[in-house]
């Protein structure tokens, strides 16, 4: 499979490109090309709220593929960052089950083809930034996250959202070992879980999501830290109190439960001024860290009057 490339859309195989059919450059920055890629009408294009919504995505120059997969933090599989490339191939995504609690439905446990099923697949390209201090571009394929809890049946009293990780230590070679409390864990407000720009990628650079991307079914929060962008989802739980999350667990001095990107908040140990960006090499250029990641715009209204160092 390395060199074809598996359009599931849904629970449709659309169509195999091979890399040589996806010229990721010219294919990001011309959308009928991408349509035309995927085999999708632009019918099923216009359908969707997609135009209105491109502002959504970076024209920064995205990522080699060759980057974005083999540049991983995926602790399940070890805590270098060529370990998730080694190892994740090990995880069995299919079949795959997403429970949920706090939600009135009698139905709990759903496979995620019948989550995707129906759902208006979108391309964002986002800048990923780690609290590491470096970056990436990275052209996800996805929906939303909205998209989803608009059909469910979300108890009212609901303030937050907790997603967990797959625990499998047998498919997870460092889940056999404390480096984390795990599963890992993360979580957001609903006010954050709701907004446009919280997305699942189900997919990149028009495939199928690589495993140590997070197959099958990851969150991508773009103005927060990318330790918030869990991977390999099984559970979503709505609740009242805020949820336990593994970094600011860990160490809550040095990781909050907000974690918006913040380039005057520094972290205790370096500085988050600025960043290295991924394939600029060892000594290029730094670029400059912007507040939540550039969008302020679309997100400053939820942390209006919040004191950003208080709540880091
Ligand atoms: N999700 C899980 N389950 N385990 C992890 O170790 N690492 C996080 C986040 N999601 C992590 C995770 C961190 S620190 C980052 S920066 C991003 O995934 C990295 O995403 P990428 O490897 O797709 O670039």
């Amino acid at each position: 499979m390395r060199n074809e490339v598996v359009n599931i859309i849904g629970s449709h195989i659309l169509k195999i490109l091979k890399y040589s059919d996806v010229t990721p450059y010219n294919l990001y920055l011309d959308r009928r090309k991408f349509v035309e890629a995927l085999g999708l009408t632009s019918l099923a294009f216009v359908a969707t709220p997609i135009a209105a919504k491109q502002n959504y995505s970076t024209r920064a120059k995205a990522n080699t593929i060759e980057e974005i997969t083999n540049y991983n933090n995926f602790y399940e599989f070890g805590t270098s960052k060529t370990d998730p490339a080694k190892y994740a191939h090990s995880l069995r995504t299919n079949p795959w089950e997403i429970t949920f609690e706090g939600i009135s439905q009698n139905k709990k446990k759903f496979d995620i083809a019948e989550i995707i099923k129906g759902k208006a697949i979108q391309e964002r390209v986002y800048r990923l930034r780690c609290v590491e201090g470096w970056s990436m571009v990275i052209p996800w394929i996805g929906f939303p996250l909205r998209d989803l809890i608009n059909e469910l049946e979300v108890d009212n009293n609901t303030k937050f959202v907790a997603f967990e990780t797959v625990y499998r230590p047998e498919e997870m070679r460092e889940q056999k070992r404390a480096t984390l409390d795990w599963p890992y864990r993360e979580g957001l407000t609903i006010e954050e879980a709701l907004h446009p720009l919280t997305f699942i990628a189900t997919g990149l650079y028009g495939k199928e999501l690589p495993n140590q991307n997070g197959a099958p079914f990851r969150l991508v929060v773009p103005w927060k830290y990318g330790f918030k962008s869990i991977k390999s989802i099984t559970k979503i739980s709505f609740k009242k109190e805020q949820p336990y999350t593994t970094w600011s667990s860990e160490n809550p001095r040095e990781y909050g439960f907000y974690s918006n990107v913040n380039p005057n908040v520094d972290h205790p140990r370096w500085s988050q001024a600025t960043e290295r960006v991924i394939g600029e090499g060892l000594f290029g250029k730094r670029r400059k860290t912007e507040l939540f990641n550039g969008y302020i715009e679309e997100v400053g209204d939820l942390y209006k009057g919040m004191d950003l160092k208080k709540y880091y």
